[in-house]
């Protein structure tokens, strides 16, 4: 954990913002002085002149409000309100990211638009419900400072271990509905492929509103609805699964991530290249995954079959809790991709 980082924290439990940090071990990384805008300022646990910033990897946070105190473990402050529960374990606590892979900027930019790289730049960027990190890379390398939230210890840790060595990155462990972070701070939340797997998506939505700042943006992008085939044989499969111990569903899942690779990805694959087929392709039920890592492919599929919530949003449904929330500029669009999903932006009056 990053010394600046506390400036956006707050306690989850209270949301008292005198934090302190008592480090335990710490870490000092090399940084590059043109990283940082604000020269004249002292950035805590920065020594720009050496060119060093302090890590703490362990070490606690403290709340002088209500006394309360947060572990720091393994570089990433653990904040789960008191009673709140850490995340189910994730498909994708092994992946890394091949940070060459076209595949993962593209996916980004997609979720993210209208949003542009040059949005990113110099701006305080919150990514709630993070997994892996593999949107927290691009965000960071388009110049943003990037939070990155996740409840789930498999997720911090695995976007700390993709993502952690950037010096605009920091990873927190606490959760949405609580979050341990500072109102109206952030100029950019956006939040991809989570509120649909929540128990109460309309409250996490409200939480995450209140920490964009005026005139910062908040961008998400859910499942639209499900009809016909997809739904049913989703369904059918989760009420097998998601009482599966995890490396039973882990193997079961890499069975069903075979089975894709053969009936769905490779007749994509084929029939895209195609000129007549590629209109018709994307009309069948078979998926533009082709162009993940078979891992990334088995990791989804075990998130899909784990997770019991599933919410399924229309357009008009996600454009009104903006607006509702005050929000202005707001623009949802259909993305399909097989499936129908939205993305929705809007602008904190
Ligand atoms: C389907 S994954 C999406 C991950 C990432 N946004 C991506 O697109 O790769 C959903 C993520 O939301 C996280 N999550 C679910 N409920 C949460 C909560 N209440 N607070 C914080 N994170 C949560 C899960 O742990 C998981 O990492």
């Amino acid at each position: 954990m990053k010394l600046r980082l506390v400036q956006w924290l707050v306690c989850p439990e209270c949301g008292g913002g005198g934090l302190t940090v008592e480090p335990g071990r710490t870490e000092r990384r090399r940084v590059h002085p043109g990283h940082f805008t604000d020269h004249e300022r002292e950035i805590p646990g920065v020594d720009l002149a050496a060119g060093v910033e302090v890590e703490v990897l362990s070490g606690a946070l403290h709340c002088g409000a209500c006394r309360l105190s947060f572990p720091i473990r393994g570089g990433i402050p653990r904040m789960l309100p008191s009673g709140g529960r850490a995340g189910p374990p994730t498909g994708h606590r092994l992946t890394t990211i091949d940070t060459h892979e076209p595949a993962w900027e593209e996916n980004f930019r997609d979720l993210a638009a209208p949003l542009q790289e040059r949005d990113f730049l110099g701006r305080l960027v919150l990514d709630a419900g993070c997994g892996f990190g593999r949107h927290v890379l691009h965000a960071a390398r388009y110049g943003a400072e990037v939070v990155a939230l996740d409840n789930s210890v498999d997720a911090v840790e695995s976007t700390w271990r993709n993502c952690g060595q950037l010096t605009h990155v920091h990873v927190v462990q606490g959760d949405l509905l609580r979050p341990p972070l500072r109102p109206s701070a952030f100029d950019i939340v956006y939040c991809f492929g989570v509120l649909h797997h929540l128990e109460d998506p309309h409250a996490a939505f409200r939480s995450l509103g209140d920490l964009v700042r005026p005139g910062g943006r908040l961008a998400l992008w859910v499942y639209g609805p499900r009809a016909g085939l997809t739904r049913h044989v989703s369904n059918a499969l989760r009420g097998l699964t998601t009482n599966m111990e995890p490396d039973e569903l882990m193997r079961f899942s890499a069975w069903i991530a075979r089975g894709l690779r053969v009936f769905s990805h490779t007749p994509y694959r084929v029939l895209n290249r195609v000129p007549v087929a590629s209109q018709v392709v994307s009309h069948l039920p078979v998926h533009d995954h082709h162009q993940w890592p078979f891992d990334v492919v088995v990791a989804d599929v075990y998130d899909r079959l784990r997770i019991p919530v599933r919410h399924w949003f229309t357009g008009e449904e996600i454009e009104r809790w903006l607006t509702e929330s005050g929000y202005a500029d707001v623009h949802v669009t259909r993305r399909v991709r097989n499936n129908e999903t939205f993305r929705a932006i809007g602008t904190r009056r």
